[in-house]
């Protein structure tokens, strides 16, 4: 029977356009081979909701997010809203969303694909056969922690506060999310805090170690923040799953992205307890690359496919896509990001048709 789903399409700012239009081809010709139908809606979001609307996050963008299955966003920002006040710059579009949709897990998959082996700045050797899904915390943490902002103190000195508060609700659901991945990959989780300095990594620490009880086949370790970052680069193969914070997740997935030396190629989840969830790439909106036929589509293209796997529950639609994108690695296909020598160099345009054929054969 044909399963249809609305889709809610966030193109962004600089190359978000571009990349998602290849996104929605795949997803086209993949619907058709899968019975699945897709109704796409588009909505602003970001520097080009700035311009249109004065607001990151239109409400009615977020009303038709809420009213669709499962949300594909490409990328948001540029340099000409880099200056704007803080409540009307794209990034807070994107916080604002992540919140308003209560997408408080946030898978990072960092995987070395052998193809781009030669990509990564560090040894082969170091990184042949990492596979690390980091799971971050995104909805509370600093980002998100009152009182937060810039005040006068009586003396006139400003002072700037943000606040790291965690609840053990907040904790023990995103720690749940992270078992269970653990438990589906190698069985291995590791959670990163700041638990000797902090008292809420303390009781970050307290809760997970409270939830692995449930988890008794899942290896549960815990490493400080400074530590983790050090081992990330000098032995990344001791790590499977990682589950923090919002901000030692949003430094430990940067970290954890560049092992890859291709943050063009990699995808993330963004998760609540119920539908939908926001599918994107981990890179940015590259306005300097934007609308030349540069960028590399394909972290949009596996955006899409985690969308399947995790946001819509068809995996096998999901591998086909994963599948071809590794195919057309192989067949030497490269976009600028991730050129080496004897390979082909194509635009994001010719990036999309060599996938195409290769998802259609
Ligand atoms: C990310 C980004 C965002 C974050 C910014 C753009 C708000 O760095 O998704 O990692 O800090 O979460
Ligand atoms: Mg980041």
């Amino acid at each position: 029977m044909t399963r249809q789903y609305t889709i809610t399409l966030l193109p962004g700012d600089g190359i978000g356009p571009e990349i998602l239009a290849v996104a929605v081809k795949v997803l086209h010709v993949i619907g058709k081979q899968f019975d699945i139908k897709f109704d796409f809606q588009e909505a602003l979001i970001g520097g080009s909701a700035i311009d249109a609307t004065g607001n990151p996050l239109p409400e009615e963008t977020l009303t038709c997010c809420r009213n669709s299955d499962a949300v594909l966003l490409a990328a948001i920002g540029g340099y000409k809203w880099d200056n704007l006040p803080r409540h009307q710059r794209p990034e807070t579009g994107l916080l604002a969303i992540r919140a308003g949709l209560n997408l408080f897990a946030n898978l990072r998959p960092a995987t070395i694909l052998p193809q781009l082996i030669d990509a990564s700045s560090l040894k082969r050797e170091v990184i042949r056969g990492v596979d690390i899904m980091v799971v971050r915390e995104l909805t509370g943490g600093i980002y998100f922690g009152q009182p937060k902002g810039i005040f006068e103190t009586e003396m006139g000195e400003k002072r700037g506060i943000n606040t790291m508060a965690y609840m053990e609700s907040e904790v023990d659901r995103i720690a749940k999310v992270a078992f269970e991945i653990a438990q589906k990959r190698s069985g291995k989780l590791c959670s990163v805090d700041k638990a000797n300095v902090l008292d809420v990594s303390q009781l970050w620490r307290d809760r997970v170690n409270h939830i692995a009880c449930q988890y008794p086949e899942v290896e549960l370790s815990h490493l400080y923040v400074d530590n983790a970052v050090m081992q990330l680069v000098c032995a990344p193969k001791q790590f499977d799953t990682i589950l923090t914070g919002n901000l030692f997740g949003d430094i430990l997935s940067d970290a954890a992205a560049m092992l890859t030396g291709s943050i063009g190629m990699l995808p993330s989840a963004s998760l609540g307890s119920e539908k939908p969830g926001l599918f994107e790439p981990v890179h940015g909106s590259a306005p300097d690359i934007a609308k030349q036929d540069k960028a590399n589509p394909l972290a949009q293209v596996l955006s899409a496919a985690m969308m399947l796997r995790y946001g819509l529950d068809e995996p096998k639609a999901a591998s086909k896509i994963e599948q071809s994108v590794l195919e057309v690695l192989a067949q030497g296909y490269r976009t600028g990001d991730i050129m080496s020598s004897q390979m082909r160099s194509v635009g994001c345009q010719e990036m999309g048709d060599v996938l195409l054929k290769v998802v259609e054969s």
